[in-house]
Protein backbone atom coordinates (compact mmCIF):
# COMPACT_ATOMS: atom_id res chain seq x y z
CA UNK A 1 0.00 0.00 0.00
CA UNK A 2 1.25 3.64 -0.73
CA UNK A 3 2.00 6.25 2.32
CA UNK A 4 -0.94 8.30 1.41
CA UNK A 5 -3.52 5.45 0.46
CA UNK A 6 -7.34 6.30 1.42
CA UNK A 7 -7.59 3.00 3.51
CA UNK A 8 -5.14 5.03 5.74
CA UNK A 9 -6.30 7.58 8.28
CA UNK A 10 -4.92 11.36 7.73
CA UNK A 11 -3.26 13.11 10.43
CA UNK A 12 -4.19 16.33 11.28
CA UNK A 13 -2.80 18.35 14.14
CA UNK A 14 -2.48 22.22 15.61
CA UNK A 15 -1.68 23.25 19.34
CA UNK A 16 -5.53 23.65 19.93
CA UNK A 17 -8.92 23.57 18.53
CA UNK A 18 -7.71 25.30 15.55
CA UNK A 19 -6.86 22.81 13.09
CA UNK A 20 -10.68 21.89 13.09
CA UNK A 21 -10.97 24.76 10.91
CA UNK A 22 -9.26 22.76 8.76
CA UNK A 23 -10.82 19.38 9.42
CA UNK A 24 -14.20 20.18 8.69
CA UNK A 25 -13.54 21.71 5.45
CA UNK A 26 -11.42 18.31 4.50
CA UNK A 27 -14.62 16.62 5.57
CA UNK A 28 -16.71 18.42 3.45
CA UNK A 29 -14.48 17.48 0.44
CA UNK A 30 -14.03 13.92 1.59
CA UNK A 31 -16.86 13.39 4.40
CA UNK A 32 -16.02 9.57 4.29
CA UNK A 33 -12.20 9.90 4.93
CA UNK A 34 -10.97 8.64 8.18
CA UNK A 35 -9.03 11.51 10.28
CA UNK A 36 -6.95 11.34 13.38
CA UNK A 37 -7.16 15.05 15.11
CA UNK A 38 -4.31 16.17 17.46
CA UNK A 39 -4.95 19.58 19.33
CA UNK A 40 -2.00 20.21 21.44
CA UNK A 41 -4.12 22.04 24.28
CA UNK A 42 -1.00 21.13 26.67
CA UNK A 43 1.34 23.52 25.15
CA UNK A 44 -1.46 25.85 23.35
CA UNK A 45 -0.58 28.87 22.49
CA UNK A 46 2.43 27.91 20.25
CA UNK A 47 2.32 31.28 19.32
CA UNK A 48 4.80 33.30 21.26
CA UNK A 49 6.53 29.79 22.06
CA UNK A 50 10.54 29.50 20.81
CA UNK A 51 10.83 27.88 17.23
CA UNK A 52 12.22 24.57 18.82
CA UNK A 53 9.78 23.87 21.37
CA UNK A 54 7.15 24.40 18.39
CA UNK A 55 9.44 21.62 16.42
CA UNK A 56 9.73 19.23 19.53
CA UNK A 57 5.72 19.47 19.37
CA UNK A 58 5.40 18.98 16.41
CA UNK A 59 7.65 15.54 15.75
CA UNK A 60 6.75 14.17 18.86
CA UNK A 61 2.69 14.42 17.30
CA UNK A 62 4.54 13.61 13.86
CA UNK A 63 5.91 10.07 15.93
CA UNK A 64 2.65 9.20 17.42
CA UNK A 65 0.67 9.68 14.19
CA UNK A 66 3.04 8.12 12.21
CA UNK A 67 2.65 4.59 15.05
CA UNK A 68 -1.55 4.95 14.21
CA UNK A 69 -0.87 4.39 10.78
CA UNK A 70 -1.29 7.61 9.22
CA UNK A 71 0.23 7.54 5.65
CA UNK A 72 -0.22 12.15 5.09
CA UNK A 73 -0.17 14.75 7.80
CA UNK A 74 -1.86 18.09 8.01
CA UNK A 75 -0.22 20.51 9.93
CA UNK A 76 -3.44 22.39 10.44
CA UNK A 77 -1.41 25.14 12.31
CA UNK A 78 0.44 28.21 10.57
CA UNK A 79 2.80 28.54 13.51
CA UNK A 80 3.80 25.14 12.94
CA UNK A 81 3.96 24.83 9.39
CA UNK A 82 6.47 27.61 9.65
CA UNK A 83 8.67 26.05 12.35
CA UNK A 84 8.58 22.39 11.69
CA UNK A 85 7.14 21.76 8.04
CA UNK A 86 11.04 21.61 6.28
CA UNK A 87 12.04 19.86 9.23
CA UNK A 88 9.26 17.57 9.40
CA UNK A 89 9.82 16.26 5.65
CA UNK A 90 13.18 15.89 6.09
CA UNK A 91 13.19 13.59 9.60
CA UNK A 92 10.30 11.67 8.49
CA UNK A 93 10.77 11.16 4.51
CA UNK A 94 8.33 7.83 4.68
CA UNK A 95 5.43 11.00 5.32
CA UNK A 96 3.25 12.83 3.24
CA UNK A 97 2.93 16.42 4.65
CA UNK A 98 0.91 19.43 3.93
CA UNK A 99 1.50 22.30 5.76
CA UNK A 100 -0.10 26.25 6.03
CA UNK A 101 0.60 29.43 4.87
CA UNK A 102 -0.96 32.68 4.81
CA UNK A 103 -3.11 33.64 1.88
CA UNK A 104 -1.14 36.67 1.01
CA UNK A 105 -1.48 35.85 -2.47
CA UNK A 106 -5.30 35.64 -3.59
CA UNK A 107 -5.89 38.35 -0.87
CA UNK A 108 -3.07 40.54 -2.88
CA UNK A 109 -4.50 39.38 -6.22
CA UNK A 110 -8.09 40.52 -5.19
CA UNK A 111 -7.47 43.90 -3.46
CA UNK A 112 -8.48 46.98 -4.61
CA UNK A 113 -7.71 49.20 -2.37
CA UNK A 114 -4.00 47.47 -2.19
CA UNK A 115 -3.93 47.30 2.05
CA UNK A 116 -4.23 43.65 3.37
CA UNK A 117 -4.97 42.99 7.01
CA UNK A 118 -3.38 39.66 8.09
CA UNK A 119 -4.08 38.63 11.23
CA UNK A 120 -1.70 35.97 12.81
CA UNK A 121 0.74 34.78 15.69
CA UNK A 122 4.19 36.45 16.97
CA UNK A 123 6.09 33.18 15.59
CA UNK A 124 4.34 33.33 12.00
CA UNK A 125 5.02 36.83 11.56
CA UNK A 126 8.83 36.15 12.39
CA UNK A 127 9.09 33.32 10.51
CA UNK A 128 11.32 32.48 7.20
CA UNK A 129 8.01 31.54 5.45
CA UNK A 130 5.70 34.29 6.03
CA UNK A 131 8.80 36.62 4.84
CA UNK A 132 9.27 34.77 1.94
CA UNK A 133 5.33 34.86 0.89
CA UNK A 134 5.84 38.41 1.29
CA UNK A 135 8.66 38.58 -1.00
CA UNK A 136 6.70 36.52 -3.43
CA UNK A 137 3.33 37.96 -3.42
CA UNK A 138 3.12 41.24 -1.80
CA UNK A 139 5.38 43.51 -3.42
CA UNK A 140 2.84 45.91 -4.62
CA UNK A 141 0.47 45.97 -1.59
CA UNK A 142 0.28 47.36 1.69
CA UNK A 143 1.02 44.24 4.54
CA UNK A 144 -0.60 45.54 7.67
CA UNK A 145 -0.17 43.06 10.20
CA UNK A 146 -1.78 42.27 14.18
CA UNK A 147 -1.44 39.22 16.83
CA UNK A 148 -4.07 39.48 18.18
CA UNK A 149 -2.90 38.54 21.54
CA UNK A 150 -5.11 36.56 23.77
CA UNK A 151 -7.37 35.50 20.87
CA UNK A 152 -6.37 31.85 20.34
CA UNK A 153 -6.53 31.52 24.07
CA UNK A 154 -10.26 33.23 23.67
CA UNK A 155 -11.27 30.84 20.85
CA UNK A 156 -10.16 28.24 22.86
CA UNK A 157 -12.21 28.58 26.05
CA UNK A 158 -15.39 28.70 23.42
CA UNK A 159 -15.61 32.46 23.82
CA UNK A 160 -14.49 33.02 19.84
CA UNK A 161 -17.88 35.35 19.80
CA UNK A 162 -17.12 36.88 23.55
CA UNK A 163 -16.70 40.90 24.16
CA UNK A 164 -13.34 39.70 25.00
CA UNK A 165 -12.56 38.09 21.14
CA UNK A 166 -14.75 41.46 20.33
CA UNK A 167 -12.26 43.88 22.09
CA UNK A 168 -8.85 42.62 20.85
CA UNK A 169 -10.13 42.11 17.15
CA UNK A 170 -11.66 45.77 17.11
CA UNK A 171 -8.08 46.95 18.31
CA UNK A 172 -6.55 45.25 15.91
CA UNK A 173 -9.12 45.93 12.73
CA UNK A 174 -10.16 49.18 13.40
CA UNK A 175 -6.67 51.15 12.50
CA UNK A 176 -6.22 48.79 9.52
CA UNK A 177 -10.12 50.05 8.60
CA UNK A 178 -8.46 53.61 8.59
CA UNK A 179 -5.87 53.11 6.21
CA UNK A 180 -8.21 51.15 3.76
CA UNK A 181 -8.42 48.04 4.29
CA UNK A 182 -10.58 46.03 1.46
CA UNK A 183 -9.17 42.32 2.30
CA UNK A 184 -8.09 39.86 5.72
CA UNK A 185 -6.23 37.34 5.76
CA UNK A 186 -6.53 34.80 8.40
CA UNK A 187 -3.16 33.75 8.92
CA UNK A 188 -3.92 30.98 12.18
CA UNK A 189 -6.40 28.75 11.84
CA UNK A 190 -8.48 29.79 15.08
CA UNK A 191 -9.19 32.60 13.59
CA UNK A 192 -12.12 30.88 10.96
CA UNK A 193 -14.14 30.57 13.88
CA UNK A 194 -14.24 34.69 14.83
CA UNK A 195 -15.16 35.09 11.05
CA UNK A 196 -18.27 36.22 11.79
CA UNK A 197 -17.24 38.84 14.32
CA UNK A 198 -14.38 39.79 12.05
CA UNK A 199 -17.01 40.51 9.29
CA UNK A 200 -19.54 42.63 12.07
CA UNK A 201 -16.56 44.37 12.84
CA UNK A 202 -15.55 45.43 9.25
CA UNK A 203 -19.50 45.98 8.32
CA UNK A 204 -19.18 43.12 5.97
CA UNK A 205 -17.08 44.87 2.99
CA UNK A 206 -13.79 43.47 3.62
CA UNK A 207 -13.24 40.14 2.12
CA UNK A 208 -11.66 37.68 4.30
CA UNK A 209 -9.04 34.82 3.27
CA UNK A 210 -8.93 31.07 4.64
CA UNK A 211 -6.95 28.76 3.21
CA UNK A 212 -8.12 25.78 4.62
CA UNK A 213 -10.58 24.91 1.20
CA UNK A 214 -7.45 25.17 -0.58
CA UNK A 215 -5.54 23.18 1.69
CA UNK A 216 -8.51 21.03 1.79
CA UNK A 217 -8.24 20.85 -1.79
CA UNK A 218 -4.91 19.68 -2.21
CA UNK A 219 -5.25 16.98 0.72
CA UNK A 220 -8.00 15.42 -2.09
CA UNK A 221 -5.93 15.79 -5.27
CA UNK A 222 -2.70 13.92 -2.97
CA UNK A 223 -5.29 11.01 -2.17
CA UNK A 224 -7.38 10.96 -5.65
CA UNK A 225 -3.93 10.79 -7.47
CA UNK A 226 -2.81 7.83 -5.29
CA UNK A 227 -5.98 6.02 -5.77
CA UNK A 228 -5.15 6.45 -9.63
CA UNK A 229 -2.21 4.98 -9.00
CA UNK A 230 -3.78 1.88 -7.46
CA UNK A 231 -6.18 1.29 -9.91
CA UNK A 232 -3.78 1.37 -12.75
CA UNK A 233 -1.73 -1.44 -10.83
CA UNK A 234 -4.48 -3.38 -10.28
CA UNK A 235 -5.50 -3.08 -14.01
CA UNK A 236 -2.08 -4.54 -14.91
CA UNK A 237 -2.64 -7.45 -12.20
CA UNK A 238 -6.03 -8.37 -14.10
CA UNK A 239 -4.21 -8.19 -17.55
CA UNK A 240 -1.70 -10.76 -16.43
CA UNK A 241 -4.41 -13.10 -14.70
N1 LIG B 1 -3.70 27.70 15.26
C1 LIG B 1 -2.35 28.05 15.22
C2 LIG B 1 -1.90 28.77 13.97
O1 LIG B 1 -2.49 28.54 12.94
C3 LIG B 1 -1.61 28.42 16.47
C4 LIG B 1 -2.25 29.25 17.49
C5 LIG B 1 -1.43 29.23 18.76
O2 LIG B 1 -1.35 28.15 19.34
O3 LIG B 1 -0.85 30.26 19.10
O4 LIG B 1 -0.97 29.51 13.97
Amino acid sequence: MSINSPQKPIGIFDSGIGGLSVLREIHKLMPTVSTIYIGDQAHVPYGSRAKSDVLRFSQGITEFLWEQGVGLIVIACNTASAAALLPLREQFPQIQFVGMEPAIKPAAKYTQSGVVGVLATPSTFKSDLFASVLIRFAQDSIILTNTCTGLVEEIEAGRANGPEARAILEAALHPMIDQGLDSVVLGCTHYPFAKELIQEITNGVVEIFDPAPAIARRVQSLITQNTDLRSSKRKDVDQHR
